[in-house]
């Protein structure tokens, strides 16, 4: 018996003809009957899935983590219980505001969003290459993605829309910094460091909460493109990154990044100088050092890029037992919003796409909806309290109450006493953080970005803008005015009046 396959429909019936269609007579026209015709055609118009609204154009690998150090004092979370274990993830590497076919080496942060496969379920830490966000409260988030995404007359990406956005918010300054030095463009996913971003919460055995951060630090070191360097990558290869990615592990040159956290208890968070749960702000290494975790190792390219990588689905929402969240508005705002996105591109049933399944344990009473493909629970019960099946409400994975010092709801200025600082943080990133070429990069990238900004709002955007580079550091806005060509006696005074 041969070992060839035979070409079949859909539904597993074999077939002879997949080249000519039906017709009467050989230049006649086409029969109706050829179903194969119709299957092949109406199932190639409903290849496309809705692309990620964010995020959209992204590369994928399967690997795992190992921990070599114990934080059990901190956490009870399974996934990191012993030294040495090791759990099986998937990560995905996205640019932010390009369509799935756009450029890798685009100015924008990365994603940096793995799923991790543990006992106790699915751990998603949807973070990108940035430790801070351009915006402090979700409500705010669509308005700051339009701003990135296309021109609703145009269709083109618009530098006006950009700043004039990011001159009204300047809670956007610590990012826009980051974004527009070398770190906006880096050389490839693998040259990059990951953080979680938010502060999130761990419990440990004795359910005690301590606030912590994540950091994932690349072993491949940083490596970043110039703007000019990127722009010829962009005209040279458009998938740079995706094809870096598949070569490294391809060649077995597995990247590796090292895991670390930081940690502020209850009590440091109450006497901390500023909202220890504001996304716009980093937690100081000197006052909240790293501590060493484990290391996360990629080893394999998925064999199907849309089975495995666009149709997979990371939510902020899952945690598991161990780590929980924190009142940072924003991850509160991204545990709504992913599941709901996710609905929406891939169906309701999308945690039953074997990327997203948990290998392990999935038991309750969701039944049904299209494309219920896991049996639907077989003829077991659906409802629940029942006399009949065995699934317990295991009281031991109950979190310990939050005691949050407010009972008082209201829309609170996200920007008031105490919190509207967006200046210091920007400053000390460019006098400490960064050296004389990431400065001199930084003022050329920005020149050239804002040099994009266009119309009767111009001249406004720019002294707007400038008043916020003044702000942060003198030298940053001189460079910039200079390099804009813009009057700095005329700006001094906006400063002294805004
Ligand atoms: C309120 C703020 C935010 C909202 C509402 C939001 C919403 C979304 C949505 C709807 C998606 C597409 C999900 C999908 O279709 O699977 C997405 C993707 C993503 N977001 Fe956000 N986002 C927010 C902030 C952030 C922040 C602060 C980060 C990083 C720290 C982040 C990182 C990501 C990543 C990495 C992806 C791609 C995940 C993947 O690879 O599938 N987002 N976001």
């Amino acid at each position: 018996m041969s070992n060839e396959r035979k070409l079949t429909t859909a539904s597993g019936t074999p077939y002879a003809e997949n080249e000519n269609s039906q017709s009467v007579g050989a230049r006649g026209p086409l029969l109706l009957q050829d179903f194969v015709l119709h299957e092949k055609m109406a199932h190639f118009n409903r290849e496309r899935i809705p692309e990620r609204v964010v995020h959209a154009k992204g590369s994928g690998a399967f690997g795992k983590f190992t921990v070599t150090h114990d934080i059990s004092r901190y956490t009870k979370a399974k996934i990191f219980n012993k030294i040495g274990k090791e759990t099986n993830l998937f990560l995905r590497f996205s640019t932010v505001g390009g369509e799935k076919g756009s450029a890798d080496t685009e100015r924008d942060p990365r994603g940096f969003a793995i799923k991790f496969y543990t006992e106790d379920g699915n751990w998603d830490l949807v973070g990108n290459n940035t430790p801070v966000f351009f915006v402090k409260d979700p409500k705010k988030f669509s308005d700051f993605i339009h701003t990135q995404k296309r021109d609703p007359r145009t269709n083109l990406k618009s530098p006006t829309m950009m700043w004039d956005f990011w001159s009204l918010n300047p809670e956007s300054l610590h990012q826009v910094l980051i974004l527009m030095s070398d770190r906006g463009t880096p050389h490839s996913y693998r040259h990059m460091d990951g953080f979680g971003s938010h502060t999130f919460s761990m419990i440990n055995a004795e359910n005690e909460r301590v606030w912590v951060k994540f950091h994932f630090k690349t072993r491949q070191g940083i490596k970043n493109f110039t703007d000019s360097e990127a722009a010829e990558m962009k005209s040279r290869d458009l998938d740079f990154a995706q094809r870096d990615l598949i070569e490294a592990i391809d060649s077995k040159n597995f990247p590796k990044w090292d895991m670390k956290i930081q940690v502020m208890t209850t009590e440091q968070a109450e006497q901390f100088p500023f909202n220890p749960f504001d996304l716009t702000k980093v937690w100081p290494h000197a006052d909240f050092p790293l501590i060493d975790v484990g290391v996360l190792e990629l080893n394999q390219i998925p064999k199907n890029y849309f089975a495995q990588v666009e149709q997979s689905a990371f939510a902020p929402a899952h945690v598991i037992d161990g780590i929980g969240y924190s009142p940072d508005k924003m991850l509160q705002g991204r545990l709504l919003s992913y599941p709901d996105a996710q609905r929406y591109r891939l169906g309701v049933n999308y945690e039953q796409i074997p990327v997203n399944r948990c290998p392990y344990m999935v038991s309750n009473y969701e039944r049904d909806g299209a494309m219920r493909v896991d049996g639907n629970g077989d003829d077991s019960p659906n409802y629940f309290p029942n006399s009949f099946d065995d699934i317990v409400a295991d009281q031991t994975y109950k979190e310990p109450a939050w005691d949050l010092g407010t009972g008082v709801a209201d829309w609170f200025d996200r920007n008031g006493a105490g919190d509207n600082d967006h200046y210091t943080q920007p400053g000390l990133l460019y006098t400490k953080a960064m050296n004389d070429y990431d400065r001199h990069n930084l003022v050329s990238n920005i020149v050239g970005a804002m040099s994009g900004i266009e119309g009767p709002k111009r001249e406004e955007i720019i002294n707007r803008q400038l008043c916020h580079f003044f702000r942060a550091n003198a030298e940053l806005g001189m460079g910039v005015a200079r390099g804009l060509n813009v009057n700095i006696d005329e700006v001094m005074s906006h400063l002294r009046h805004a």
